[in-house]
């Protein structure tokens, strides 16, 4: 059949199937459900708490020193006599280093004086500003600058807060914790950054709130990951505000519990800088929510205005051009729940497999909501308020609100993780690699099965590649060093790399 014969016949088929629908829709008043008191979310519940935690950081292990960094002294110094239980606290001024911490209980803090702060700046050069691995790790007041990798990097530390800093142009994330469990980050100012400016990665039990992320390519991100309330931000002028996503080809393997709520999300429509092949490349400029993959996501009380694509973009894997499917990676969007919002002049120029979808539900103009792929067990309340396409499967939600659930952070603390020696390689592995690299997809940096490929068996030349990457694919971005890590976990790492299964589950 030629195209033109293809579309009428789908125009076609729309107008009865719309036709039909909207006859029926003739007939019924909306159903109009007041979100102020009724009954409250009940889900998620295993680790949910009504009770008000506002730290992710338990009690200090002991009664530590503080000791102080002026300009010119080097604050990794600081970090190397330090123990845990520890304070450092970094007096205003220019700091031009990469900051690694891999022990437990060290609070790093920046003073602000008179406006001024303690400032790492990578100018243009340096990769990472700071990157830990330690648990009840405190990160706060500091002004990050110029990095080429990351501002704030964290592997499988649990319990930690980042708070309070200002991040600007830090190259890839902003604000990365991976493979970490209770984390609080909040009231930070992140802006320029070429991947996600808030990135959760593989981590469980997560707050995220009064952070406010522009002027990058997704706002915030949490993927695969688990038990993460995203609220009271401020997210506005990158191409896609608020993610909740499953990135097929990671070691773990879901996103769910996850509520979106109280957050401005505003004018998210600048062109899509992302790294080529990269996950976040394929998200349309002009998204403000977009849920992929991720099961009982809640969206509540947000205000999503101006956004040309959508305002919320609801789909499974299938329908992500460019994504190899996982086969261990339930690849739809089930129990999406969309509460009450404020939309307004979303969908206004929308991308043409939008509109053409759109089109079969002879809807033209305007998308608040937009959904595609199965769902199952989706809801939402008060759908006449938004222009929604792909919503006929959503019921009518039994609960109106999420007030019951304050905080998915854990009373307590998480036990604090502790690397055993055999697991060295998969953890720094899952927690550095894994950002940028995937078994059989192009992340940020090539596959894992090509460079199993180019390597063959050879973990010593993969070392002197990784302590020193030189450029040498002129479409990809530059490989960070990881010279910051030890000798042995470098060579398990490589080690590790090269003996993933390819093509299976977790390994
Ligand atoms: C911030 C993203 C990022 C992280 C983190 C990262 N890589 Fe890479 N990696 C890249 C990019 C981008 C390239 C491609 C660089 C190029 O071709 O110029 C690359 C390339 C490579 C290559 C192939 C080099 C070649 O000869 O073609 C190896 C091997 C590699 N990375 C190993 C690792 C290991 C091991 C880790 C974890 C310790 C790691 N990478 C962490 C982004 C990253």
């Amino acid at each position: 059949m030629n195209k033109a014969k293809t579309l009428g016949l789908i125009i076609a088929l729309a107008a009865f199937v719309g036709g039909w629908q909207l006859g029926a829709n003739l007939n019924e008043a909306p159903q109009i459900t007041s979100s102020v008191g009724g009954a409250s979310y009940s889900g998620g519940a295993e680790t949910n708490s009504a009770d008000s935690i506002n730290t992710a950081l338990p009690q200090r292990i002991a009664t530590g020193q503080t000791f102080t960094v002026n300009p010119g002294d080097s604050i990794q110094a600081a970090v190397e006599a330090a123990q845990p239980g520890d304070t450092i606290q970094v007096m205003p001024g220019i700091y031009s280093e990469t900051v690694y911490i891999d022990k437990d209980d060290i609070h790093l803090v920046g003073v602000i004086e008179a406006g001024e702060r303690a400032t790492l700046d990578g100018f243009g050069k340096l990769n990472d500003a700071i990157l830990y691995s330690g648990n009840n790790i405190l990160i706060a007041n500091f002004k990050i600058t110029r990095y080429k990798g990351n501002g704030i990097m964290s592997q499988a530390g649990n319990n930690f807060e980042i708070r309070n800093n200002i991040i600007i142009d830090t190259g890839i994330y902003g604000i990365f914790p991976q493979l970490g469990v209770n984390g609080l980050i909040e009231h930070n100012i992140v802006s320029g950054i070429a991947d996600a400016a808030i990135y959760v990665g593989m981590s469980d039990n997560i707050h995220v709130a009064h952070n406010e992320v522009f002027d990058s390519v997704a706002g915030i991100e949490i993927e695969n990951s688990r038990h993460a309330i995203v609220e009271n931000n401020y997210t506005h002028n990158n191409s896609g505000g608020i993610l909740a996503f499953i990135t097929p080809g990671l070691p773990i393997k879901t996103t769910y519990d996850v509520i979106i709520r109280n957050n401005f999300i505003l004018d998210n429509n600048i062109p899509n800088f992302a790294a080529p092949g990269s996950t976040v490349a394929g998200i349309p400029s002009g998204t403000g929510i977009l849920v992929m993959a991720a099961d009982d996501v809640i969206i509540e009380g947000n205000i999503i205005v101006n956004h040309k694509v959508a305002g919320i973009l609801i789909n499974d894997h299938g329908n992500a051009p460019g994504l190899t499917l996982d086969p261990d990676v339930e690849p739809n969007a089930d129990r999406v729940m969309i509460l009450d919002n404020v939309m307004h002049n979303n969908g206004y120029d929308t991308i043409d497999e939008v509109r053409a979808f759109a089109l079969t539900e002879l809807h033209t103009g305007d998308i608040d909501i937009f959904q595609i792929g199965p769902s199952q067990d989706s809801c939402i309340i008060n759908r006449h308020r938004y222009n929604h396409v792909g919503l006929g499967d959503f019921a009518e939600c039994d609960f109106s609100n999420t007030d019951s659930t304050h905080s998915y952070l854990l009373v307590g603390g998480a036990k604090p993780r502790v690397i055993a020696s055999e697991e060295r390689g998969e953890i720094a592995y899952m927690g550095i690699c894994a950002g940028c690299h995937a078994y059989d997809d192009v992340l940020i940096g090539p596959s894992i099965s090509d460079i199993q490929a180019m390597y063959a068996g050879n973990a010593e030349a993969i070392v002197s590649y990784i302590n020193a990457p030189v450029k040498i694919r002129p479409d990809y971005p530059e490989m960070p060093a990881q010279n910051y890590l030890d000798a042995e976990t470098q060579l398990a790492v490589a080690e590790y790399l090269l003996n993933i299964p390819l093509g299976q589950s977790q390994p």
